[in-house]
């Protein structure tokens, strides 16, 4: 089947975050405007329809008319170890997956599993901002291992200051982010070796946030932390759904853990938990029958960066972005028109009615930057730059 995600889908009026949460955005603290008229392209989900499958699915469950307590099926397991296998690569045993209602929750509840209060948690900021306050909200120590970038504005790792942080006695727990979420980074091979290595040798456990795995760019190759190490039993990988086919609203991440002593840690913080029949008939759908959908979808955001890339480069030149390895985040740096932070976002959020997020949002490494997320369809996307760009008109 051809889909078409240059469809506009009118999202306003079914409880959309993005496109009916005015409330809690302001609350938030994102923006002082939201209107009718503001384009959002802030949080990570798409305006896009989801696979003919995964709602033939649930429509097969809607019209059952009973949507009581439900178990997992078999087909629920055997689902998750046919597409990290065939995508990955990766052997994934039944008993070492377990359900979560949410990935933020379940670094949540690791936090509080495998870490004391004052215990020292890392993370690599610019970073996806509900990673600091589950280590500072959990009474947990903040150490950052920031990320550095050259004149591309390419993100690396300070691998250094990572083992010396690491080596510190009170550091427990090291947040990975792969893809890196703003920066778009996959990290290679090579150096999730080495980070899985620093961590072993210092006692240090992993929580691989890998959800945006599935959501690369047409030319890259992602890797599971796992797959890069011998002896992967100090890691934990939350797995979803969620992003790779635009179903946030379904609640489904999986936590894998391969460690007995971990998994039973973790299952005893988790609690009982049953999942939704709509949760289960989506995943066992997309996992069987999504791909042809997820692979039509990279194509298209793929052409949507580089027309993002393009359009910046001719109209607003002083912007420097990359193109992001991974995600379908845009992590855009204003440095060049050299005004302060207040002003751009004054220019995009109140001036141009644009709502994107701003990078101070991801640690003050993020002070001059905009993530903008480009999984809409391009007639919103090129609308939204056009007036960001006419704001910025004046500065060139
Ligand atoms: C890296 C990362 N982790 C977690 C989440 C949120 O996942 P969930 O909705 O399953 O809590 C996001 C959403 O943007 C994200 O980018």
């Amino acid at each position: 089947m051809k889909y078409n995600f240059d469809e506009v889908i009118n999202r306003r009026g079914t409880y959309s975050l993005k496109w009916d949460g005015e409330e809690l955005i302001k609350q938030a603290g994102l923006t002082e405007r939201y209107d009718e008229e503001t384009i959002p392209l802030f949080t990570a989900d798409m305006d896009f329809p989801v696979p003919q499958p995964l709602v033939d699915a649930l429509h097969k469950t809607v019209d059952h008319r009973i949507y009581g307590y439900s178990v997992f099926p078999e087909e629920y397991y055997t689902a998750i170890q046919h597409w990290f296998k065939k995508r990955h690569n990766w052997d994934i045993k039944k008993d070492d997956i377990i359900y979560s209602p949410g990935t933020v929750h379940a670094v949540n509840v690791a936090v509080k599993a495998y870490t004391d209060p004052g215990d020292g948690v890392i993370i690599q900021r610019p970073i996806y901002p509900p990673f600091t306050s589950a280590i500072e909200g959990n009474g947990r120590q903040l150490i950052n291992n920031a990320l550095f970038y050259n004149e591309e504005g390419y993100y690396s790792i300070d691998f250094k200051d990572f083992e010396e942080k690491a080596k510190d006695e009170r550091t427990k727990l090291f947040i990975l982010c792969n893809p890196h979420n703003p920066t778009g980074r996959i990290f290679t091979k090579e150096e999730l070796n080495k980070l899985a290595t620093i961590c072993a040798d210092n006692g240090v456990l992993i929580i691989a946030d890998e959800i945006h795995g599935d959501l690369i760019r047409c030319d890259q190759t992602f890797i599971p932390i796992v797959n890069t190490t011998e002896n992967p039993d100090h890691i934990i990988t939350l797995t979803a759904i969620n992003k790779t086919f635009n179903v946030a609203g379904l609640h489904c991440t999986n936590v894998i853990i391969s460690n007995p002593d971990l998994k039973k840690t973790y299952s005893e913080a988790l609690g009982f938990h049953l999942p939704s029949p709509f949760t289960i008939a989506a995943l066992i759908a997309v996992y069987h029958e999504g791909e042809d959908w997820l692979e039509q979808l990279k194509e298209y955001l793929d052409e949507t960066i580089q027309y993002v890339i393009q359009f910046i480069s001719e109209r607003m030149p002083k912007v420097k972005v990359t193109r992001p390895e991974g995600t379908y985040v845009m992590w855009l740096d204003f440095t060049g028109y050299g005004i302060t932070p207040e002003e751009v976002h004054d220019r995009i959020y109140n001036k141009a009615n644009v709502l994107l997020e701003d990078g101070k949002l991801f640690g003050e490494e993020g002070l001059d930057y905009q993530r903008i997320c480009i999984s809409s369809p391009r007639p919103i996307i090129k609308e939204a730059l056009e007036r960001i760009a006419k704001e910025f008109e004046d500065l060139k």
